[in-house]
């Protein structure tokens, strides 16, 4: 038996069979003050039909579409962000189209579009870590299917502006152009108003990062009317869940939560950035919810010795750009406070 090429060369993206339950999770961007209470509640009190029928999307699509001002049929939720990666690289790439993206960048982008028989297109990043609009607009001119952004991106925290993004989507008006903005809530601004505008343009949301509902899976796809039929085409019709859709509606009915999130994650990046400096340690600030350390040339010691505290950040040090540097989670000031502590502890003379 044989599976397709393009799958065999890959690797999956690793997930850690170890537990991170017992786990201070800064690694994978999490929201750490956990989802607003009212999720919970709603949660904690479904109507049995939520489970045992097939989920509605009906009432969530007019949530999403009177927040983003675009028409429902623009609007496909998927499950999980990630799902509408794959989900858009099944319906537009065939062997060998080209697809564009940034090189350090979210590694999901590479393995779908590869296993959809996609060539990698990689713009490096420099070591200023600036956005690569110069190389994403020089890569257009080729006019390659499918060109992904991601703003603000992950983990470089490199930031395309609003003013760049248009001139790509005007200079490569024959490709498909993802912007994937998972972190715009930290941002505080979103491009979403442009699908009206570019028919090439597909922007990506989840509800994983500024709602906190990563265990729930929930992304959006906003584009134009035509390429959400196709995408119904390859996405199971009930991909989200119905204990998901309760949860999103939720926690779209509750903005105090949100901003108050945004708010203390923005602080609290502020605050590190000192207190990282005070120890010696150049803090790199992402218009996300993560900063960038660098940590220096004993990071790899350093990640194992935090994860002997129960401690797990992203280590970098693998990436040549982001050789030293951790990509840490900013949260509540009790779970940053305990990060910094065990930061302390291990830069104490004798102990490293
Ligand atoms: C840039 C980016 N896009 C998408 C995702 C995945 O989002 P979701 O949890 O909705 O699948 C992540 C998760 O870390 C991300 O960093």
């Amino acid at each position: 038996m044989t599976v397709r090429k393009s799958v065999a060369a890959l690797s999956a993206y690793p997930i850690s069979p170890v537990t991170r339950r017992d786990k201070l999770r800064l690694d994978l961007n999490e929201n750490n003050f956990g989802c607003s209470p009212r999720v919970l509640q709603a949660l904690a009190n479904p109507d049995r039909w939520d489970v045992s029928a097939y989920p509605e999307y009906g009432e969530l699509y007019k949530l999403l579409s009177s927040r983003s001002g675009l028409p429902a049929n623009h609007i496909l939720v998927t499950n999980g962000a990630d799902d509408g990666i794959r989900c858009l690289m099944q319906v537009f790439i065939e062997d060998g189209d080209s697809v564009v993206l940034t090189d350090p960048g979210f590694s999901i982008f590479n393995i779908f579009a590869q296993a959809a028989g996609a060539q990698l297109v990689k713009i490096a990043y420099q070591p200023d870590l600036r956005f690569p609009f110069e190389g994403f607009l020089e890569a257009a001119k080729a006019a390659p299917k499918l060109i992904a952004v991601v703003r603000p991106d992950s983990p470089t925290g490199g930031l395309i502006s609003r003013k760049q993004l248009i001139s790509l989507l005007e200079a490569a008006a024959d490709s498909v152009i993802v912007l994937d903005e998972t972190y715009h809530h930290f941002l505080g601004e979103s491009c979403v108003d442009l699908v009206s505008k570019y028919r090439n343009l597909i922007v990506l949301h989840s509800f994983s990062k500024a709602y906190a509902l990563a265990g729930m899976r929930i992304g959006i796809i906003y584009t134009n009317p035509a390429f959400i039929q196709h995408f119904r085409k390859v996405n199971p019709p009930f991909s989200v869940n119905g204990l998901a859709v309760v949860a999103a509606e939720a926690a779209l009915a509750d903005d105090d939560y949100l901003h108050e999130v945004v708010k203390v994650v923005t602080s609290e990046k502020t605050r590190l950035i000192d207190e990282f400096a005070a120890l010696g340690i150049a803090a790199i600030n992402a218009p996300a919810n993560f900063l960038l350390l660098n940590v220096g040339a004993e990071s790899d010691d350093i990640h194992a010795r935090l994860l002997a505290e129960k401690i797990i950040v992203k280590n970098l040090n693998k990436i040549p750009l982001l050789r030293g540097h951790f990509r840490v989670a900013v949260g509540p000031p009790e779970a940053n406070d305990r990060f910094l502590a065990a930061m302390r502890e291990i830069g104490k003379p004798g102990n490293r």
